[in-house]
């Protein structure tokens, strides 16, 4: 009976952690995709979930093997670094940074800024934030970033600092954030975080604003103006004026069904305008997600569509001389938060370049391709 029950036990385990290899059967490879950036000067990265290490012996040789980039994937989110009023934790974020610095990757602290309209059920700004008055949050807001800038300030070269501020039509939201009705949060959180690390590259970062349309025209006006604003700032000893905002991240959560990947021609087109405006681009948080079976597989055609994207995007965005990185947002199907995410996304998943057995898929094929 114990020895029944001990099995169940190891089942239901390794059904919750995923599917994680067996012991064993962790794929080696000679090289990464770090290995093929050096020609087009590339930051190429992916979220990273300090969790997934502790149960996967994969999850961080694979992370450290093909990437020279790391971002959290939640451990910069106000309600990991601010869950508690007057105490802040860093714990997670500076392990993951020592983890990159410790193998020659940059660390990027990721939305810093954010209050998900479309989750409210993630909670990721703190109740004691929340429930404070307009003013005094906006205070709060400012000193915040502050902190925060201050505490990364020299460890890092790239921050994503506010995070789907517009809705789809290009009115500015920004929920519990936005205390005036307008878009002078943003301005009040890049000030902050320009005074705090003068020489970090400062990014705006959005969904649905790949290509050219209602939205990314709101955010091209709005990285214009933070752009050409600037503050005294003190670099290497000497006062410069510096801008506010340095450029624009480009989500690319993506998908095979109709209307769910942007047309590539106007994604080159609407990077074509940052960079004629002096704004960097960077693809922040790119998947590819599909249609998936009970068992979480794809089909093979399903599998070679989702190869021919990510080769276009990551090929448009190095065709591009001021896109200056790609993030993917996870890389292996056995973590991946389009799979927790099912009431978002039913069905779908599979949307990484390696499978659930660390295996490259032709996705990465693809990623290779446009690298080389
Ligand atoms: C997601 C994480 O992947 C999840 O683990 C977390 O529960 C919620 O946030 N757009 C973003 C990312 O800007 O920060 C989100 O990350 C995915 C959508």
């Amino acid at each position: 009976m114990f020895r029944l029950l001990a099995v169940g036990a190891v089942l239901v385990a390794s059904a919750l952690v995923g599917c994680t290899p067996p012991p064993g059967s962790c794929p080696e490879a000679e090289s990464g995709l770090r290995d093929l950036t050096a020609v087009q000067n590339l930051d190429i990265g992916t979220a990273y979930r300090a969790q997934f290490a502790q149960d996967d012996r994969c999850y961080d040789p694979t992370a450290i093997r093909e990437f020279n980039s790391l971002t959290p994937e939640i451990a910069t989110f106000s309600n990991r670094i601010a869950a508690v009023e007057g105490r802040y934790d860093f714990s997670e974020a500076d392990a993951i940074c020592s983890l990159a610095r410790e193998h020659e990757a940059s660390c990027q602290p990721h939305n810093i800024i954010w209050d998900p309209q479309d989750h409210p059920e993630w909670g990721i700004v703190p109740d004691w934030i929340r429930s404070q008055p307009p003013d005094q949050r906006r205070q709060t807001m400012i000193r915040y970033v502050h902190d925060v800038v201050t505490h990364f300030s020299g460890q890092v070269e790239a921050y994503t600092l506010v995070n789907e501020a517009f809705d789809g039509a290009g009115q500015v939201t920004g929920g519990t954030w936005n205390t005036l009705g307008d878009d002078s949060f943003i301005v009040d959180a890049f000030r902050a975080a320009r005074l705090a690390d003068p020489d970090a590259k400062l990014f705006y970062n959005d969904w649905g604003a790949e290509d050219i349309n209602p939205k990314s025209d709101a955010i091209f006006a709005l990285a214009q103006r933070l752009h050409a604003e600037t503050v005294p700032v003190e670099i290497n000893g000497t006062i410069q004026q510096a801008p506010l905002l340095d450029g624009v991240g480009l989500q690319m959560h993506i998908g095979i069904g109709p209307g769910q990947a942007p047309d590539p021609t106007s994604v080159a087109a609407n990077i074509a305008r940052l960079s004629g405006a002096g704004l960097l681009v960077r693809i922040t948080e790119m998947d590819v997600r599909l249609p998936v079976a009970e068992d979480g597989t794809a089909t093979d055609a399903d599998l070679q569509r989702q190869r021919e994207l990510y080769d276009t995007m990551v090929q448009t965005c190095i065709n591009a001389p001021n896109c200056s990185g790609i993030t993917f947002w996870g890389f292996t199907d056995a973590h991946s938060w389009i799979t927790e995410n099912q009431s978002s996304f039913p069905g779908q998943g599979a949307a990484h370049p390696f499978d659930r057995q660390y295996r490259p898929k032709p996705a990465y094929q693809g990623i290779k391709d446009a690298m080389t």
